[in-house]
């Protein structure tokens, strides 16, 4: 259902790459579904004086909608008075609505500046407004310590039932579908535990390198880049309960209660348990021949929750690696002799599920062979939604359910703590391979 309240996006650095790409092609989408609301304005924070609205839609679709109801606000970031001009605009814009109308401010902009700018929010009294919204982008901190000062930092000026934080996955239509599936199919809900699970395997593998972002990956690396966030939370959403019927609102609290049970296995031998990687080529293109930041990270965590005790759970991701997908992966136990089942989440491409069976092959001999049931989504329906679509309209309407809270962000970090304390100090162990190396090739 959609909020029909007039609404006022306000998107902290409209020229950016995020916005052209995927914001403001996600509000056209929105819009041509017909569950935007119908009093709808964006409002465009550059600092650029010389960008102009048509070149910033150039690639969207929808763009008469958008020209229309789109416009830029160019302010100094760091300037008091500026946003007191801004107020004073979103002001003027409630008022040709005609009635109280809710802001949701989007800071789409280099992690070191969304910290003065939360607090120029706060200092001019624009967050603690009724109706205010604040939507950040990953990275929150860098480590345990900076990710619960920032949450405390944002504590001071907004209300946590205020913030959505974004990790993409978790609205990407396949990562939503993981709650669906694990509730609506009994078979595997009542074998959703230790007693019939030996292996959880979650992957996230990229063709692409770094992609001219130096400066960031640099400070970023693997884990920080996509542990942390996107594959802690498809873990998360794989562990934790199901929510009782038609209650999404409780699932960031049940994953932060999975979030909160994962470890590292076992510190002292934790080269057994972590593996790091960088392509070749890497330390030319960030053009820093020491860097030891790391382009594959493969880890192995344990659940201390007594469903999950005794079940092995790896994470691994990297770039310029062979091929592009996402998945998660269900080993079954094998049951005396026979082979085990494994069942096969599909993120991207090609989403779907499959699930392998052992069927007898075809002949006078008792051979069997594993077969695959598989469901593909693009053989039933179009195109899914881009995540980017489901995060603006959820956080339109007041859903919290697909971002994630500060007590999640601050637990996946608790996770990585001591891992990134021991790779601060050597990096004996990082692995340099080929660019368009399969991950059993970097591993073995
Ligand atoms: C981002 C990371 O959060 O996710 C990128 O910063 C990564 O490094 C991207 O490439 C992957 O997202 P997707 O949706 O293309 O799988």
């Amino acid at each position: 259902m959609k909020n029909d309240q007039p609404t006022i996006l306000i998107i902290i650095g409209i020229s950016g790459d995020l916005s052209k790409r995927k914001l403001l092609p996600a509000i056209g989408e929105i819009a041509k579904t017909g569950m935007i609301p119908s009093q709808f304005k964006i409002v465009g924070v550059t600092r650029q004086s010389n960008i102009s609205l048509e070149n910033l839609l150039k690639h969207t679709i929808n763009k008469d909608y958008l020209l229309k109801n789109t416009e830029l606000f160019e302010m100094n970031l760091e300037k008091e008075e500026d946003y007191e001009k801004l107020g004073n605009r979103l002001g003027e814009i409630e008022k040709e609505f005609g009635s109280s109308s809710q802001y949701l401010f989007y800071l789409s902009v280099p992690p070191n500046t969304s910290k003065s700018i939360i607090e120029f929010l706060g200092k001019g009294g624009l967050a603690r407004r009724d109706n205010t919204k604040l939507l950040l982008e990953k990275p929150f901190g860098i480590d345990l310590e900076s990710a619960t000062q920032l949450v405390d930092h944002i504590d001071k000026y907004f209300k946590r039932e205020q913030i959505y934080r974004i990790d993409h996955y978790l609205a990407k239509e396949t990562a939503q579908n993981i709650i669906i599936f694990r509730e609506g199919n009994s078979l595997f809900k009542k074998t959703w535990n230790k007693d019939f699970i030996e292996k959880i395997e979650i992957t996230v593998s990229e063709e692409i390198g770094i992609e001219g972002r130096s400066n960031f990956y640099e400070q970023t690396g693997a884990l920080r880049d996509l542990i942390q966030s996107h594959l802690l939370q498809l873990l998360a959403l794989t562990l934790m309960d199901i929510p009782k019927e038609g209650h999404l609102e409780e699932v960031p609290h049940l994953r932060y209660e999975a979030l909160r049970q994962i470890r590292i296995p076992s510190i002292p031998s934790l080269i057994t348990y972590v593996k790091r990687g960088q392509y070749k080529g890497y330390r030319e293109e960030v053009n820093n021949l020491d860097s030891m930041t790391e382009t594959f990270a493969s880890i192995d965590l344990e659940s201390t929750d007594p469903k999950w005790q005794g079940v092995k759970i790896n994470l691994t991701t990297g770039k310029a690696l062979k091929d592009k997908f996402t998945e998660i992966k269900i080993l079954y136990k094998k049951d005396n002799d026979h082979e085990s089942n494994e069942l096969l989440l599909r993120l991207q491409p090609d989403e779907g599920i499959s699930f392998s069976v052992w069927a007898k092959r075809p002949g006078y001999e008792h051979q069997v062979s594993r077969h695959a049931l598989n469901f593909s989504f693009k053989d039933h329906y179009t195109a899914l939604p881009e995540a980017y679509e489901q995060v603006l309209f959820n956080a339109i309407n007041g859903d919290h359910s697909l971002f994630s809270t500060s007590e999640e962000v601050v637990e996946t970090w608790r996770i990585l703590d001591e891992l990134q304390k021991i790779w601060a100090t050597s990096a004996y162990d990082l692995i340099i391979y080929k660019k368009g190396s399969t991950i059993e090739e970097i591993i073995s």
